[in-house]
């Protein structure tokens, strides 16, 4: 008998990558997911590529009576992995309420559902946006976290907050926090990636769109900082690699292999990569030459952030081991696909 794991959020960029793997993994998954950031056929493209059809419940998760039913309807759930939330750190300052409501509400429902339904244990999709701009790098899990730069930003440290208060009041429930840094990439098949609405706010879309000729010309927001060539620097790690972590971690908590009720693990490369020196690494690696603009900076920005990952390379026994040479040619590959998918 496979055990069930929830996905919420599941058709979303992280969420359907960490599907796959799952699914890879002998885990039977049940997404649910509102459609408000994805679109309903990447279930056809995770059973493309495993074989498998994962279920899919189109629930909003601040719906607490629709999740009930789902609880009800696959009964059984031993684990969850809560994706679901409002990411889009702009629109965060421009509608903090939907943002509160959404990321707090959502995960409020969640935990109080858990013991309810027997559910054994929660992943949470943290950020290293709690830690702001770290005074030391790299960043490890015992960095202070700082005051949030955005609505966004805060909705995640409330939310690791809400989930040790909740586990402090004698819930039964167990977690993981999973503190990522920069996502990026594709699927290797291209059947699943980023798919942002409008015009990308992170790097990668843009820079891809770009590189294809969606847009014009890519800003580089800033050469002026206090870094080699000028450029922030991030820790990007390839998505399917962050997946994979997802799947070494509910195995921890359903194994009982936890030290502690909550456990928090930086999930990075350990690799810190400027701007300018990704944008020449695309160029490299894929052969296409980039239309790029030194701009302003963007207001918010952290200034270089990258992962000491030892814990959990250590700890979960996982690695990010993708280059990030392979990883670009991941997300260019994916945005070939949706050319040639008409998709954009
Ligand atoms: P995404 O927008 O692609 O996926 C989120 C999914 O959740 C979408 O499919 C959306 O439709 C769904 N959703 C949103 N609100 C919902 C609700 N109330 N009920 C049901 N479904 C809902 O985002 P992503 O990049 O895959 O991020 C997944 C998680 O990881 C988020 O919690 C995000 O904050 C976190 N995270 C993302 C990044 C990143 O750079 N992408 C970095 C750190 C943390
Ligand atoms: C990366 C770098 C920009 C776009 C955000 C959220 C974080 C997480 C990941 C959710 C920065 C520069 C970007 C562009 C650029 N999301 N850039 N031109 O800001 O590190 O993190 O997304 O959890 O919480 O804060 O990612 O991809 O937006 O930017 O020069 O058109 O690329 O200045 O240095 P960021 P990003």
């Amino acid at each position: 008998m496979k055990k069930r794991i929830l996905v919420t959020g599941g058709t979303g960029y992280i969420g359907s990558h960490t599907v796959v793997e799952l699914q890879n993994s002998g885990y039977e998954v049940i997404i649910v997911d509102n459609l408000s950031n994805s679109r309903a056929d990447v279930v056809d493209n995770i059973e493309q590529i495993t074989g498998e059809r994962p279920a899919f419940e189109k629930v909003d998760c601040l719906d607490y009576a629709g999740l009930d039913g789902v609880f009800a309807k696959y009964p059984g759930i031993e684990g969850i992995i809560h994706f679901a939330a409002s990411k889009a750190v702009g629109e965060s300052v421009q509608k903090p309420l939907l943002y509160y409501r959404n990321n707090l509400v959502s995960l409020i429902n969640i935990l109080e559902l858990m013991p309810k339904h027997g559910v054994k244990g929660i992943i949470f999709s943290s950020s290293c946006t709690v830690y702001g701009q770290p005074d030391i790098l790299p960043v490890t899990e015992q960095a202070p976290i700082k005051k949030a730069e955005s609505p966004y930003g805060n909705t995640k440290q409330v939310n690791e907050e809400i989930i040790r208060d909740t586990i402090a009041s004698g819930s039964p429930i167990h977690a993981i926090l999973l503190r990522y840094f920069n996502p990026i990439g594709a699927h290797p098949t291209a059947l699943i990636g980023e798919l942002p609405n409008g015009v990308p706010q992170n790097l990668i879309p843009y820079l891809t769109q770009t590189a294809i000729g969606i847009r014009e010309k890519l800003s580089v927001f800033g050469d002026d900082y206090d870094t080699p060539d000028g450029s922030c620097i991030r820790d990007y790690i390839y998505v399917v690699d962050l997946a994979k972590a997802h799947v070494v971690a509910m195995n921890r908590i359903l194994e009982d292999k936890q030290k502690d009720k909550v456990e928090v693990f930086n999930i990075g490369t350990g690799r810190g990569v400027s701007v300018l020196e990704l944008i020449n690494k695309f160029e490299e690696a894929t052969g296409v030459k980039l239309n790029y603009q030194i701009t302003g900076r963007r207001a918010g920005d952290i200034e270089k952030v990258w992962a000491d990952p030892t814990y959990a390379n250590t700890e979960l026994g996982w690695k990010a081991g993708t280059s990030i040479e392979d990883t670009l040619r991941s997300a260019w590959k994916w945005q070939l696909k949706l050319r040639e998918n008409g998709i954009m």
